[in-house]
């Protein structure tokens, strides 16, 4: 190679510098033709640099060097004309953010059918003077059985399959436990509402679950008599169906109130014609009430000759069902909402 050929060469590669830097539009389409160039075509030339006549040989690595910093500077300056570009890009879109516009639509969902019974009792419970209280679900023994006048061997006791821990602990089998607690912490008189999850050990169908929801209630002052504790029940009912509920109040035994009853109404779901879920009958217990038993009172720490009370165990979840028509117990422990038979009536209750 001689110098004139040489010259060419490096002219020829300053303009594929040019022209690669034209096309390039990112920072790594630049870095890899700077590659391709430095590497390729100078590179080949300075490892020839003994094709020349010897006293062209200094000249032509001068060109060389010249060239190749040249190409280096083309690229170093077009990078950070880049990076700027980019920055500058940046700064345009956040320019065009624009914080006051609505946000993109989100689907809402909507309470569980069994929160929002519980949230309309409450409320009306808190107006008219109860405190909302809370227990553990997992129990003694003494606050799910003893207390409440269930001393161990009462066949009272087989009726609430239980779910026993190893440390002799339990998982409660119902909210009563809440009343005593709610007794010792209190002292009277006392209006308390208690929510609460429970458990039973059953064989699961379309009105059994080993998981479900409770309410239970307690007031205890002066004189409270039965006709007390059927106008809080009636009130309680109209509330949640906004009507007046067909009712039927039979005697049921709970050892823990004396008297006890049990209120069923009219079945939801058929109309009272029968159905599965109210075992054909027409009937749905719903309400199990009573006068709180002296022992239970006393276990609470409470003098029966100077106060009495009711108490009563709304079976929460049975009432979701009723209210919102869900013919299968099982379906509100899952996440399907074809069961809930009356979406609409749902939707109209969505709590915000
Ligand atoms: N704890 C009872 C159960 O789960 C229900 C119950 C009945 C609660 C009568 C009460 C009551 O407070 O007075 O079967």
């Amino acid at each position: 190679m001689d110098l004139q050929e040489l010259d060419n060469l490096l002219s020829e590669t300053r303009e594929n510098a040019e022209k690669a830097i034209a096309e390039a539009d990112t920072v790594d389409a630049l870095r890899s033709a700077e590659g391709r160039i430095t590497k390729g075509p100078l590179a080949d030339a300075l490892k020839n640099i003994k094709s020349f006549d010897a006293k062209e040989r200094g000249a032509a690595g001068q060109a060389i060097n010249k060239a190749k910093n040249e190409v280096k500077q083309l690229f170093a300056k077009a990078q950070e004309t880049l990076k700027q570009a980019d920055l500058e890009g940046e700064r345009r879109k956040s320019a065009n953010f624009d914080p006051t516009l609505p946000p993109p639509l989100t689907r809402r969902g909507s309470l569980h059918p069994v929160t929002i019974v519980q949230r309309e009792i409450e409320r009306l419970f808190r107006g008219l003077g109860f405190a909302v209280v809370g227990g553990p679900e997992m129990e003694t023994e003494f606050y799910n059985f003893e207390a409440l006048n269930i001393p161990a061997m009462h066949p009272a006791r087989d009726s609430q399959d239980t779910f026993w821990l190893t440390n002799g602990w339990l998982l409660r089998t119902h909210t009563s436990p809440c009343q005593i607690r709610a007794m010792q912490r209190f002292g009277p008189p006392i209006r308390v509402i208690a929510p609460g999850r429970c458990f039973r050990y059953e064989a699961l169908d379309a009105s059994h679950e080993n998981t479900f929801f409770q309410l239970e209630g307690l007031l205890i002052d002066k004189d409270i008599s039965i006709a007390h504790l059927i106008a809080y029940m009636k009130l309680l009912l109209r509330q949640v169906f906004r009507r007046d509920v067909k009712v039927r109040l039979r005697p049921g035994f709970f050892p823990f109130v004396e008297p006890g009853f049990e209120l069923d109404m009219s079945c939801a779901i058929c109309d009272g014609a029968g159905c599965a879920t109210c075992k054909r009958s027409g009937w749905v217990e719903i309400l199990p009430c009573g006068m709180v038993h002296p022992n239970v009172l006393r276990y609470g720490g409470i003098d029966p000759h100077e106060y009495t009370g009711f108490a009563f165990g709304l079976g929460l979840t049975r009432l979701a069902m009723m209210k919102f028509g869900v013919a299968d117990i099982r379906i509100l422990n899952s996440g399907d909402l074809r069961g809930i038979v009356h979406a609409d009536r749902l939707r109209g209750e969505r709590i915000a």
